[in-house]
């Protein structure tokens, strides 16, 4: 069974009271129930500014959860070589960290932005690249989404690319072609990427309360997938595909039902940790 993959994208909201409280809900819930994550990949997206605090508070959880499985065993760190001490940590890393955008250029004058290697150097795995909000309000083209994909990969994390039609076009009836054109104009041809997770988000479901059904779900699945394993077959070598906009605990086991879909993006609703969690327990069912 391909493992799910449940991302937290809490936009800019929360602050740092309130994210401390999410992640040691969400670690203490983790706790007791350590094998519902045997099957799903968790990933929170904080704003920038929190990422550094809740990567060193996912740590120390994880250390302290090695110590004390060392401890009743009659041992201590010091007594486990680096490798393992590093395989324990990882296994307790029950949530990962990721960020919602960052910079294509390396360094520069570009006041405000972070780089990739900047978001890299604080924890973070995964980065949500191309989210229709920033498209909106940050007139981000595809272009510009394309060569954040390749600073993302060239510092070794997974991008998250979004893509997904607006009600205008959904209704147009040429949201198919629109998202494969999306999709081909965003993915580099040139570059290797390891790990592609493609999170279809049409536009009129983001914050709305709006949810397509799980067949319109799964026709879009059908078309990213026929496009991965297609044009981009010779450079990504493997992808997932989420879908996002609207779900919540009680939609949340219909859409993971859809075929080939590898889990969900999810905004609003994942910023109760509660929530999150639950939803990421459904997903490991
Ligand atoms: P929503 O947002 O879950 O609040 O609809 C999803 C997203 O924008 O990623």
């Amino acid at each position: 069974m391909k493992e799910k993959l449940i991302v937290a994208n809490w936009k800019m909201n929360s602050d740092f009271t309130k994210a401390e409280a999410w992640v040691g809900s969400f670690l203490s819930k983790s706790s007791s129930k350590l094998n519902v994550f045997e099957n799903v990949t968790a990933v929170v997206c904080p704003p920038n500014i929190m990422i550094d605090e809740i990567s060193a508070n996912v740590l120390e959880y994880s250390f302290e959860k090695v110590d004390a499985d060392l401890t009743k065993k009659g041992k201590n760190s010091d007594d486990i070589t680096q490798i393992e001490l590093a395989k324990n940590v990882d296994k307790y890393r029950v949530i990962k960290i990721g960020a919602q955008n960052c910079h294509s250029e390396k360094e520069g004058a570009y006041t405000g932005d972070v780089s990739a290697k900047m978001v890299a150097e604080i924890g973070c795995e995964y980065v949500i690249i191309g989210h229709s909000e920033r498209r909106k309000y940050h007139y981000e083209t595809n272009e510009t989404v394309g060569n954040k994909i390749k600073a993302v990969v060239a510092q070794e994390m997974t991008p998250i690319l979004c893509v997904g039609e607006s009600k205008e076009v959904r209704d147009s009836a040429k949201y198919i072609n629109f998202v494969i054109k999306q999709l081909k104009s965003c993915v580099p041809l040139d570059v290797k990427i390891e790990n592609l997770v493609i999170a279809y988000e049409p536009i009129w479901a983001i914050g709305t309360g709006l949810v397509p059904t799980a067949e319109e779900i799964s026709e879009m699945v059908s078309v990213v997938k026929k496009v991965c394993d297609g044009v981009f077959s010779k450079n990504v070598k493997s992808y997932s595909i989420l879908y996002g906009g609207s779900v919540n605990v009680k939609n949340s086991p219909e859409i993971l039902a859809v075929e080939d879909l590898d889990g969900l993006l999810i905004g609003n609703v994942s910023l109760n940790a509660t929530d999150f969690f639950s939803i990421c327990s459904l997903a490991s069912l």
